[in-house]
């Protein structure tokens, strides 16, 4: 069995890579580096191509074996869909397509899609089920339901077995301190908080009066190899469940900015300097994941990864990148 790996190359998809090694699973990466690094695939098969040229995947991986694709590739900042709308929409839903288009052409049966929390848009119930209704307020979110949508239609017509992972807020990083959270400019809570400890810079917490105790936004934060075991408990779920499926993945527990830096603080023994800035247009107050269904259908076990391991895990990792 042949996993293709797109953005491999990127924070979450490595960590997926890694799993994939560690269990001897054959796997090949494809990204285009747009904010994927070279140096989380080396000396693993990868192969440079842009989703969005539907020519180029034909032509790459044409004569390989691939028996599941897991498609993490994308582009992820949310304040950038508002001022790119096309640029996400081509990258996001039409690579999205293209990809979808040669699986059903190459007959490979099992496609698993990162999706995301913004599909909910502001939510109307905390923990957030899977029916939730979906309303996303950004293009980021749209062009995630638009994907899913598009992978429903397909499964239904064809061939096709489909999970989409709805993810609540990655963190953390591998024990081998070799592969992390490395965006620019960064826009994630931990590895900013974290950034500006090492640069000595300010940080700024963007807004707090939002509807919760301390006024600073609630996020439920998952261990990136949690979320990367989900996946592979997912192909495992559609050996057995055919059709198109939909997972959130969280932690059902929901820590508030002030709490996080916080917790930086003391693991990393300083006083966190930091300015509170405007609110963020669309941040809902609080986002925790309801993940029954992921943990009993998929039997995804969640390691049992404390606000202070998650934080631990990306200091290591930020102070071996330095
Ligand atoms: N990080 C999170 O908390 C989070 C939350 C919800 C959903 N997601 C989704 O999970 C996926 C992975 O997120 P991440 O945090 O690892 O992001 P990332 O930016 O680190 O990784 C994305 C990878 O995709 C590659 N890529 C982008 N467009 C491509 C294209 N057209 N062709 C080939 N490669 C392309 C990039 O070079 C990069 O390596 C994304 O789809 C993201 O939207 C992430």
């Amino acid at each position: 069995m042949t996993i293709l790996v797109t953005g491999g190359a990127g924070y979450i998809g490595s960590h997926y890579v890694r799993l994939l090694e560690r269990k001897g699973i054959d796997f090949v990466i494809v990204d285009n580096f747009s904010t994927g690094h070279k140096k989380f695939v080396q000396n693993k098969k990868f192969y440079e191509l842009d989703l969005k040229d539907f020519d180029e995947i034909r032509e790459k991986l044409r004569d390989l074996d691939i028996t599941s694709i897991v498609h993490f590739a994308g582009l992820s900042i949310v304040s950038d869909s508002q001022k790119m709308e096309k640029e996400y929409y081509e990258n996001n839903v039409l690579a999205s397509k293209n990809l979808a288009i040669f699986a059903v052409e190459k007959e490979i049966r099992k496609f698993i899609f990162s999706s995301s929390a913004s599909v909910y848009g502001i939510p109307e119930q905390i923990p957030i089920k899977e029916t939730h209704p979906t309303r996303p307020i950004n293009n980021y979110g749209k062009n995630k339901l638009e994907v899913e949508n598009m992978l429903k239609e397909l499964s239904m017509e064809y061939p096709l077995d489909v999970v989409c992972l709805r993810y609540f807020n990655a963190a953390g990083a591998d024990e081998d301190g070799d592969i992390g959270e490395e965006r620019n400019p960064e826009t994630h809570l931990i590895p900013n908080i974290i950034k500006s400890v090492l640069n000595s810079n300010e940080f700024i917490v963007h807004g707090d009066t939002y509807d919760t105790d301390d006024g600073t936004c609630i996020r439920d934060y998952v261990h990136v190899n949690d979320l990367a075991s989900a996946h592979l408990s997912s192909l495992k779920f559609l050996d057995s469940n055919k059709g198109f499926h939909i997972f959130n993945l969280g932690s059902e527990r929901g820590f508030s900015v002030t709490e996080v830096i916080n917790e930086c603080q003391k693991l990393m023994k300083t006083k966190i300097k930091f300015k509170i800035g405007d609110k963020r247009d669309g941040d809902p107050d609080i986002l925790i994941a309801d993940n029954k269904k992921s943990v009993s259908k998929l039997n995804w076990k969640l390691e049992k990864h404390t606000l202070r391991a998650i934080i631990s895990s990306a200091i290591d990792y930020h102070k071996n990148a330095l």
